[in-house]
């Protein structure tokens, strides 16, 4: 993917943030997703690309929603052709709550770099570069944090993992608390503690969840251009939610979509078979305040926005905080 277009990627994310920014705290999650969706859409449709979702929020008949197979930007033939992996806001119930930590995200790459798969869950487990090549998702989350501690020669009791606090994970979270390891339970998006996991500030020696699969692909590319590692599995809803009639034939669907997309389900997929190179961009915008990005912050005509853009070629991680005069932007 040519460089040039990389900054043109942190347009749409702010544009998404920036939309997203009234629906800060006012308990509708959906209308702040759909502010975000349609200023993501604006802007990947003024870019000179030929661009496909390749991993959304949705299928077709899911519209509004930035769905799997939507074509996206000006698409002149002379144009390059990106495929694009998106999340126009993880934690839309954090920004409807006026919780920390919402960003607006998405990843590039040239064509075929991502894995295609349905809007489905999938177990994930992330580290950094210091221990790429010791987890293996398919052995007990207690024999990986041992795993990555011997590699880094830490003590157990010097372990930070960073897990999903949801329900399903209770029981998990205590399994690691009783080996001493530190435990930071985060309520929701699992993309900024992926790659917070990769970044040189970070305290995080693992993260772990089950969380949603666009989110895992998304992530997958920031930690493939910053050098870490990630394995990912995904999992039919009745597994993770029980099995209750909506949740098995939503699994039905979704077991499905997968022969149909010839991605394996309930396997482990390495990093490679998420992200095939890094040749790839990633951009999270900030929505409300949070370890990874500041959130969107607005003085009169002018809000401030931050973003981090890495890419993975140069594995070059950029901070760019912007300010924008609202009565300006509409004539861009
Ligand atoms: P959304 O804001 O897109 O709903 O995602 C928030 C999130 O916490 C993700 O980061 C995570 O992958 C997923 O939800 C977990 O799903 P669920 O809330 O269904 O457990």
């Amino acid at each position: 993917m040519k460089r040039a277009i990389a900054f043109d990627f942190s347009r749409v994310t702010e544009a998404a943030a920036l939309a997203a920014y009234d629906w800060i705290g006012r308990g509708n999650k959906n209308a702040a997703d759909d502010a975000a969706v349609k200023a993501m859409r604006a802007l990947l449709n003024k870019m000179e690309i030929r661009g496909e979702i390749v991993i959304g929020e949705g299928e077709i008949d899911e519209a509004p929603m930035l769905y799997i197979g939507e074509k996206v930007g000006q698409a002149n033939a002379m144009d390059e052709e990106i495929d694009i992996a998106v999340d126009p806001i993880d934690g839309t119930r954090m920004t409807a709550m006026g919780q920390a930590g919402a960003v607006a995200v998405l990843a590039a790459g040239g064509r075929n770099a991502f894995l295609k798969a349905p809007d489905m869950y999938m177990e994930k487990l992330v580290v950094d570069s210091s221990a790429k090549g010791m987890i293996d998702l398919n052995l007990p989350l207690e024999q990986n944090i041992r795993r990555v501690a011997s590699k880094k020669g830490k003590l157990l009791s010097q372990m930070t993992v960073a897990i999903l606090a949801k329900p399903r994970h209770d029981e998990i979270i205590k399994s690691v608390q009783a080996l001493g390891v530190r435990v930071v339970a985060f309520p929701d998006g699992d993309v900024a503690a992926a790659v917070q996991c990769c970044l040189p500030e970070s305290d995080f020696d693992l993260v772990y969840g089950i969380g949603g699969a666009p989110e895992g692909v998304v992530a997958a590319a920031a930690v493939h251009a910053l050098g870490g590692d990630i394995q990912g599995k995904l999992i039919p809803r009745n597994q993770v939610k029980g099995n209750t009639p909506e949740n098995i034939l939503a699994a039905e669907k979704e077991l499905a979509r997968c022969a149909e997309m010839n991605v394996p389900v309930n396997q482990v997929l390495k990093l490679e078979e998420i992200v095939r190179d890094d040749n790839v961009l990633f951009a999270a915008t900030g929505i409300t305040d949070g370890d990874l990005v500041k959130g969107v912050h607005r003085k009169g005509n002018m809000m401030a926005t931050e973003t981090l853009l890495i890419r993975g070629r140069s594995r070059t991680i950029r901070r760019l905080n912007s300010y924008h005069d609202i009565t300006r932007m509409q004539e861009d």
